[in-house]
């Protein structure tokens, strides 16, 4: 049979995005990047499409990665979270996401739901960075409107939120 008349088959994976699990049809060549798109993950964005600007950061097992470099086959049993995954019990912003709302620190907010992904990521690994820490952290995410000041505002009063919210203390 001629190559082109071949059929190719379909791949199977399964994968658990925001708690829900998803028996899913992908083509070998998706990116994970278009699979959490065609999901209906929008927040998820198409930015550079080569590893280079952070606007597609979600969580794989628990780490920040460039949705558009990895292949959707390379998921299957995999954990995912992206920001819409954040809230709590779906309805109470989580922390980070307050904290970026209030200081300001989303303009265009293209960039914003990959910013907050790697955020949690940072502050899960080290609850209380300094500035130049959160700087070093958020070295992978670009943004074109901010000038990162309120960026960095935004991740400081999270780590701060956190904090009281780990030793039980209310605002
Ligand atoms: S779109 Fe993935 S890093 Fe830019
Ligand atoms: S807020 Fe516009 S790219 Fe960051």
């Amino acid at each position: 049979m001629p190559l082109h008349e071949r059929q190719v088959p379909d791949l199977k994976i399964k994968i658990s995005v925001n708690d829900r699990a998803f028996d899913v049809e992908i083509s070998a060549g998706e990116t994970l990047l278009d699979l959490l798109r065609r999901l209906g993950f929008k927040s998820v964005k198409h930015g550079c499409d080569t590893g280079n600007c952070g606007a597609c950061t979600v969580l794989l097992d628990g780490r920040p990665v460039a949705s558009c470099l990895i292949l959707a086959p390379q998921v299957d049993g995999s954990t995912i979270l992206t920001v819409e995954g954040l809230a709590i019990c779906g309805k109470q912003l989580h922390p980070v996401q307050e904290a970026f709302i209030e200081t300001g620190a989303p303009q265009c907010g293209f960039c914003t739901p990959g910013m907050i992904m790697t955020a949690v990521s940072l502050l899960s690994e080290n609850p209380d960075p300094t500035r130049d820490e959160i700087r070093h952290g958020i070295a992978g995410n670009i943004c074109r409107c901010s000038g990162y000041v309120k960026v960095v505002d935004a991740i400081e009063s999270a780590a701060k939120k956190l904090c009281d919210r780990d030793a039980g203390h209310d605002e």
